[in-house]
């Protein structure tokens, strides 16, 4: 079933320049770059993207991350796009990451973990909402 999943290349990704390489990835894969664009997160957007996490003791860090420097995020589109791009990004926390997978070639710590991608078609859609309205 072609779907569309959200994905954006955290700080450290962009700043150690790897987002040709991660993207090239997905389009080897078959998936479509649907939208692409470079932006700094605000607060406000740290909070919404992140909302079911914004009380727990680890997300006051991830939010300084995530704004401190300039993001690349992604609509991709393709068949299973879901699955198959968190399947690509690997586990979470890159010391558990699989080599072969984005955070397990690429990270070493789930603090600066390379990559987000939606976990489901729901979340998804209201990812795309936030950063593409
Ligand atoms: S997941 O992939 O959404 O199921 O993972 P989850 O464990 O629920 O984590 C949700 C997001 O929080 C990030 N996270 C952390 N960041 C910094 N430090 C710590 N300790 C930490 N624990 C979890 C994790 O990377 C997920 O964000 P994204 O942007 O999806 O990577």
């Amino acid at each position: 079933m072609t779907e569309q999943t959200f994905i954006f290349l955290k700080p450290d990704a962009v700043k150690r320049g790897l987002v040709g390489q991660v993207l090239a990835r997905f389009e080897s894969r078959g998936l479509t770059i649907a939208s692409l664009k470079q932006l700094k997160i605000s607060n406000d957007l740290a909070d919404r993207h992140y909302e079911e996490h914004v009380e727990k003791s680890f997300y006051p860090g991830l939010r300084s991350y995530v704004t401190a420097a300039p993001v690349v995020a992604a609509i991709l589109e393709g068949p299973n796009a879901v699955s198959v791009v968190r399947a690509m990004c690997g586990a979470t926390n890159p010391a558990e990451s699989a080599p072969g997978t984005i955070r397990g070639d690429f990270g070493l710590t789930l603090d600066a973990n390379i990559i987000h991608s939606s976990d489901s078609s729901e979340s998804a859609e209201r990812e795309i909402k936030n950063f593409f309205a």
